[in-house]
């Protein structure tokens, strides 16, 4: 137990970092390691407001295109990226540490197992993210989302996240208490899964010291990128949440998990489930169709084990609803634990092909991703920050009144957020697909995004309310802090874990892998990599999973620069490039997309927002001339567009000095250029700059060949024109 009144010459110890520990009786006394708590709190906290700063930004732009100020660092594509690692890897990244860090030394009655790693995590995680931040805006990006960071960081997120690993492992295995808690069984498969996800979908070969493709091509990048994507929904938003739910809704709420049971099959469901569910981000698409029913299967079955934990937690509280309606703790926690099973009913019927239809592309799902951030991981966070600050630092809470208006006013920015959001994307998917009595399409794309003016505006609204919350909260617990004194090594005392360990008959089997960490930690690894092996490894091993297309043939070296300009400013962030098999679709963009189109994109850019109208098609749509007016300032074109405008790529040179070393890659990757051909690349580069710049003088329009937009435009004229419309020329012979 704590106490208050430490002797200053225990405190001189702990705070070097050298504890001794005393034993006495068979009592071991020592002290938990508050300050690195306090720490991640902070940078939560400070990481939080920058995160929703960044989304506000980019919700209101496109409201109003100007706020991309029309420089390269600011436009949507790439501040989306930025709100998106920010609010994910940063405000919940040091949610979780601050969490797992303060609940797993109390539930292993030990201090971490060395202060050195905790304080490299923490300086580690923290330089990470402003590299991110800086990298992201310079437009360093593999175009992967929440993948997007360049190789040498990830390279140094993985050693960042080995620290954490070895710290919280270490103290597990000096723990003192015999039994792991659900919640750290939660703590072991996120660290074991998140490790898998990440260095396998990061595989990238590097061409530059910041720049690399994706090992991966097409629609097995696009496999493996929402094998990834999904599950850091699942095992970076979700897993660590439910074990920090599992350690703080109980302390708040001061009674015991509702069923022990329940967490022991909801767990081992849970993470054995989630793993099969990244297809449902590509239904439709060209991914082989047993691997998109997998997808929807799998998902619709992590209803059962999600409503499990969500029971769990909301049932921890029955009898003390009284409490709940007094305690600011616990109401957040209640909307935190309800958002998530909102959230995760959702989902399943989101994964539903005819519900995905209407769906998929539109802000629907913009809708559903932040009622689980807003809602569960935001309110789950704030609820533990408002638990544990006034703890470390032996005070009341500053205000609670201040703390209920943050509840109040969260909650009504949520509901501003989510609901024109939902009308917005089903209204905009209905129009999307409506054809006239004469059989024509209804809306030009243009006149949809012109109607989701007022919700975008609705939705900007909503997220100010939820970050004037979040601001009061930092002034209430920045005040909670000055009055209150820190303990930053709290005294404690247990006995030591003996070494023979004799079962009470009555003990439950799952008992026994509970006192065994490192079974723990194999069996989820085994459980998790089931999934992604049955649907990755044919994916790849299978060739009739991805059919050749003999037209289709390598980019030209500047479409190559080109693309990999696209990914630079994030054009994947409001375009799909992916034509589902729907009569509107195929009405709207051109024949449906084919797996074997594919083949040569390192990274896939089959986006998954269509903010603008998508790209498969666009090759040969538009003269060069109106691309070059186009991306020079949209609206120009297209009356009212929302597309930022791209005037740098007029005053920079296309850097033609890695020219080679891209084609290389490629080859590296399987891409069939001649042997030899790196070499002579920037040759053809410059041929077909040259080419496109005489279509432009025939336009009247002035540019020098080895500007950016040259190899952007010969790009976007590239894109999907490798197959042959056999409709389309029959429909002119037959006319
Ligand atoms: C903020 C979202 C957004 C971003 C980022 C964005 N666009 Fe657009 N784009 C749009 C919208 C909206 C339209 C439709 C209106 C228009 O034509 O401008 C559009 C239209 C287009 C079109 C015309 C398509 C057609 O079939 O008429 C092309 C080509 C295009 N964008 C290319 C790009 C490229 C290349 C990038 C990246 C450099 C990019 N866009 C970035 C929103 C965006």
């Amino acid at each position: 137990m704590s106490t208050s009144s430490q002797s200053s010459g225990a405190l001189q110890a702990a705070t070097e970092h050298r504890i001794k520990i005393e034993s006495t009786g068979g009592i071991d006394k020592f002290f938990y390691d508050n300050k690195i708590v306090k720490w991640f709190a902070y940078a939560t906290m400070f990481w939080g407001v920058v995160g929703m700063l960044a989304g506000l930004l980019a919700a209101f732009q496109l409201v109003f295109p100007q706020l991309n100020f029309s420089s390269a660092p600011t436009t949507f594509g790439r501040v989306r990226p930025v709100h998106t690692n920010a609010v994910i890897f940063a405000f919940v990244g040091n949610g979780i540490f601050m969490g797992v860090y303060y609940s797993l030394q109390r539930l292993c009655k030990a201090r971490m197992y060395s202060d050195k790693l905790s304080k490299l995590h923490f300086w580690g995680w923290q330089s990470i993210i402003v590299l991110a931040a800086v990298t992201l805006l310079a437009g360093y990006t593999t175009g992967k989302e929440y993948a997007e960071l360049e190789w040498p960081i990830d390279i140094l997120i993985t050693l960042v996240w080995v620290a954490f690993g070895w710290n919280m492992f270490g103290t597990i295995l000096k723990r003192r208490e015999r039994h792991l808690y659900v919640a750290i069984w939660f703590y072991i498969a996120t660290f074991v899964t998140v490790a898998l996800l990440h260095i396998v979908n990061s595989w990238e070969i590097p061409f530059t010291w910041m720049k690399s493709y994706s090992w991966y091509a097409g629609v097995q990048d696009a496999l493996v990128q929402w094998w990834y994507g999904h599950n850091a929904v699942a095992f970076f938003l979700t897993t660590p949440y439910l074990g920090l739910m599992y350690y703080f809704l109980p302390k708040a709420a001061n009674r015991p998990v509702y069923s022990y049971r329940l967490s022991i099959i909801h767990f081992w469901a849970l993470i054995f489930l989630y793993i099969w569910a990244g297809p449902h981000h590509l239904l439709y698409t060209a991914l082989p169709d047993w691997a998109q029913s997998l997808g929807t299967v799998f998902s619709i079955m992590l209803l059962a084990p999600s409503w499990g934990g969500m029971l769990n937690g909301l049932l921890t509280l029955r009898g003390a609803w009284d409490k709940v309606r007094e305690d600011v703790v616990l109401k957040f926690l209640v909307v935190a634990v309800t958002a998530y099973g909102m959230a995760t009913f959702e989902g399943p019927m989101l994964s539903l092909k005819n519900v995905n239809a209407i769906s998929h592309f539109t802000d629907w799902t913009i809708a559903h991703v932040h009622v689980g951030a807003l809602g569960w991981n935001g309110f789950l966070t704030f609820g533990v920050l408002y638990w544990l600050m006034p703890r470390i630092f032996r005070t009341e809470l500053h205000s609670t009144k201040m703390a209920n208006w943050h509840f109040w006013l969260g909650t009504l920015g949520m509901i501003f957020y989510a609901v024109p959001m939902y009308w917005a994307g089903f209204m905009q998917s209905l129009a999307w697909a409506e054809f006239t009595p004469e059989g024509q399409l209804k809306y030009q794309f243009m006149e949809t995004v012109d109607q989701m003016r007022p919700f975008y505006m609705m939705r900007g609204i909503g997220g100010t309310l939820y970050l004037i919350g979040a601001v009061m909260m930092v002034v209430n617990i920045w005040k909670t802090v000055k009055n209150g004194k820190v303990v930053n090594d709290e005294a404690a005392e247990a006995a030591p874990l003996t070494k023979e360990y004799v079962p009470h008959g009555t003990d439950h089997w799952h008992r026994w892998i509970e006192r065994r960490p490192v079974q723990l930690l194999v069996g989820s690894l085994v459980v998790v990599i089931i999934g992604g092996a049955i649907e990755i490894i044919p994916t790849f091993m299978v060739k009739s999973n991805v059919p050749t297309i003999a037209s289709v043939k390598p980019y030209t070296p500047l479409e190559l620069q080109g693309r990999d300009l696209y990914v630079r400013e994030g054009c994947y962030t409001c375009h799909s490039q992916m034509v589902r098999p729907f009569r509107s679709e195929v009405a709207r963009y051109g024949e449906y997309s084919k797996a074997g189109e594919f083949v040569y994109d390192h990274p896939f850019q089959w986006g998954s927002k269509r903010t603008g109208p998508d790209l498969a098609r666009v090759g040969g749509k538009y003269p060069d001339s109106w691309h070059f007016n186009h991306m020079y300032e949209p609206s120009s074109m297209s009356p009212g567009s929302i597309m930022p405008n791209y005037q740098w790529l007029f005053e920079n040179d296309l850097d033609t000095s890695v020219t080679a070393a891209k084609i290389r890659a490629m080859q590296t990757l399987g891409v069939p250029y001649a042997k030899g051909y790196d070499r002579i690349a920037n040759r053809d580069l410059m041929a077909q700059a040259d080419q496109i710049k005489g279509n432009l003088a025939k336009d009247k329009i002035e540019i020098k060949s080895s500007r950016e937009i040259v190899a952007l435009i010969a790009y976007l004229q590239r894109i999907g024109t490798d197959i042959k419309l056999q409709q389309k020329t029959e429909e002119v012979a037959g006319n």
